[in-house]
């Protein structure tokens, strides 16, 4: 089965409002959350109801849209939902392009071509793909974080489809667990072969031989090619390199950042503690930064750079 992309998120004019299906209940409840407002909507973005870069971007344009139709203040809305998660390039992205026409229409063009993009890199990425890999991956670049067929997991379904990929090991992805709640969720859903692993097993698994290539998605990628993901991809590229093993990152053009120069400054969001443990202090930074030197290639809907 796959996602439809108004099942991910859609505008419902006639409400309005903008509904997503509910990535924190997931995979145990599938239910939807109806935004009515922009501040109920970047909530939901905050909170992680809607999450992944590309995502993100989309709610966000429909939620500009949702504000036009209520004749809410462009500029108000805009600020409430910029402030929402500060490290995916997409969200402001997204609201850039919304900006001067934020119509129902436009926001649905925005999501149909981010989806397009997806199956383009996926179709290229699945070339990097050798008969019979075995592929590691980290948190959830799928059609959920996406809002339709993935970025790292639309790699995989391609290379799956073009019978190159045996199996996936998917990092449980600590503290939110979206490799073990929603790729595993996602995967499961499209047949193919997979098993959730601890992070902290991936370096023994590379080291036996069981990893062929890693590929992951990006929230904001620099001129550079610096790129901030989830927090862990960093340590899986170091791991890459000592292993021998290649290290893909499959991203859409809207996670490019031509105004930042480099890795140093992209901003890095820093969640509350408590999603760590609510019994001692805790830091939860909730993406790192991969140097450009350590990834093998990043796959957007143009090709392999
Ligand atoms: O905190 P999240 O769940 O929004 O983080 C998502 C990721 O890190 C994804 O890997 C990234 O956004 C790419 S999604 C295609």
């Amino acid at each position: 089965m796959d996602l439809a992309p108004d099942q991910i998120v859609r505008l419902d004019e006639s409400a309005p409002a903008v509904v997503l299906l509910d990535q924190r209940r997931l995979p145990g409840e599938v239910v939807e959350l109806t935004c009515r407002t922009v501040p109920e909507l970047a909530e939901a973005i905050r909170t992680l109801a809607v999450r992944g870069a590309p995502a993100i971007g989309v709610a966000a344009a429909y939620g500009l849209a949702l504000a036009a139709l209520r004749g809410d203040d462009l500029a108000e809305a805009e600020r409430t939902l910029a402030a929402s998660r500060p490290t995916a390039v997409n969200l402001f992205w997204a609201l850039e392009r919304l900006r001067d026409d934020p119509t129902p229409a436009r926001a649905r063009a925005l999501h149909e071509k981010e989806v397009d993009r997806c199956r383009r890199m996926a179709a290229h990425a699945a070339e990097l793909f050798a008969p019979n890999t075995r592929a590691l991956t980290h948190c959830n670049a799928g059609g959920l974080a996406t809002g339709g067929y993935g970025s790292a997991v639309g790699a995989l379904r391609a290379a799956w489809e073009r019978d190159r990929l045996e199996h996936v090991l998917v990092d449980e992805t600590r503290p939110l667990l979206q490799g073990a709640r929603l790729t595993a969720w996602e995967l499961e859903q499209l047949g193919i072969p997979h098993a959730v692993i601890a992070d902290s097993a991936a370096a023994s698994m590379m080291a036996r031989g069981d990893v062929d290539l890693i590929v992951t998605g990006a929230d904001r990628i620099a001129a550079n090619g610096d790129t901030a993901n989830k927090i862990g991809t960093y340590s899986l590229a170091v791991l890459a390199k000592h292993h021998g093993i290649p290290f893909y990152v499959v991203a859409p053009s809207s996670t490019l950042d031509a105004d930042t120069p480099t890795g140093a400054s992209i901003p890095i969001e820093e969640r509350d503690g408590s999603e760590i443990t609510t019994r001692f202090a805790a830091r939860n930074p909730a993406f790192d930064v991969t140097p450009r030197e350590l990834i093998t290639a990043i796959v957007t809907e143009d090709g392999a750079l």
